[in-house]
């Protein structure tokens, strides 16, 4: 039948879509890679409808392979029994495990179908908390930036996985960039953490993301978008 890829939002419960919500309560077994997504879960599920897979943090590709194959193995056959769900923060389809899992069925077992159901991505949610728009003509994209990477070049980046938050930080303000952290945005029970100074983030938290902008960049938006088109 169906495994269902849902996404869950950013951490706080009711910001699950309705329709997450709806499937999560159809489908007969529900996997959860970590201890933030089981919370949200939980909120919806029975704790005995909820399955546990293990993806271990490692960066070695063989390690990593071996864990997506075994997660694909112990999924399929729910999936094809009855429907069932991965849950993941976020949504499925933006820098997830889910991703991997997907390719994974699709290549070792194709006869489980694949729905997925978008959420609310950090990429959205730090807009609202930051208040800033993203505006026409704006150039946004998205990287990593794990063990004080600070990739550079685009106008304006959010940045996954801001792990050495100083070290980025230096980085990216030598190469001209102005930045703003954002640490458990839209997580129940937590504050968030808004700030452009990098003492206040010494310690390592896996759920911080930043938002670079060149100083150089225009700041007014281009308010006639079809100019080009005319
Ligand atoms: C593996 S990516 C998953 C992204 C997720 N699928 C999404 O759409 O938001 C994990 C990274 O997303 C960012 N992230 C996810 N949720 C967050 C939140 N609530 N607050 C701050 N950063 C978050 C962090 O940079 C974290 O290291």
């Amino acid at each position: 039948m169906t495994l269902y890829g849902i996404g869950l939002g950013p951490g706080a419960a009711d910001l699950l879509t309705v329709r997450g919500k709806r499937v999560l309560e159809d489908v007969a077994v529900v996997y959860t890679p970590g201890r933030l997504s089981r919370r949200v879960a939980r909120e919806y599920v029975a704790e005995s409808k909820l399955g546990d897979l293990d993806f271990p943090m490692t960066r070695d590709p063989e390690e990593l392979r071996r864990a997506w194959r075994e997660a694909a193995d112990a999924v399929a056959p729910t999936a094809l029994d009855g429907d069932g769900a991965f849950v993941t923060l976020g949504d499925p389809c933006i820098y997830s495990t889910f991703g991997h899992l997907r390719r994974t069925l699709e290549r070792e077992h194709s006869d489980v179908d694949v729905e997925v159901v978008p959420g609310v991505s950090s990429v959205t949610a730090f807009a609202s908390v930051f208040g800033v728009d993203i505006e026409a003509g704006e150039e946004l994209c998205l990287r990593e930036a794990a063990d004080g990477a600070a990739p550079t070049g685009p106008e304006r980046m959010i940045l996954f996985k801001v792990t050495d938050v100083p070290t980025t930080h230096e980085k990216l303000t030598a190469a001209g960039y102005d930045v703003t952290f954002g640490r458990r945005l839209f997580m129940d029970d937590e504050d968030p953490l808004i700030t452009d100074d990098p003492d206040e983030l010494g310690e390592r938290d896996y759920y911080t993301l930043a938002y670079a902008v060149r100083s150089d960049a225009d700041q007014t938006a281009d308010d006639s978008p079809f100019s080009e088109l005319a």
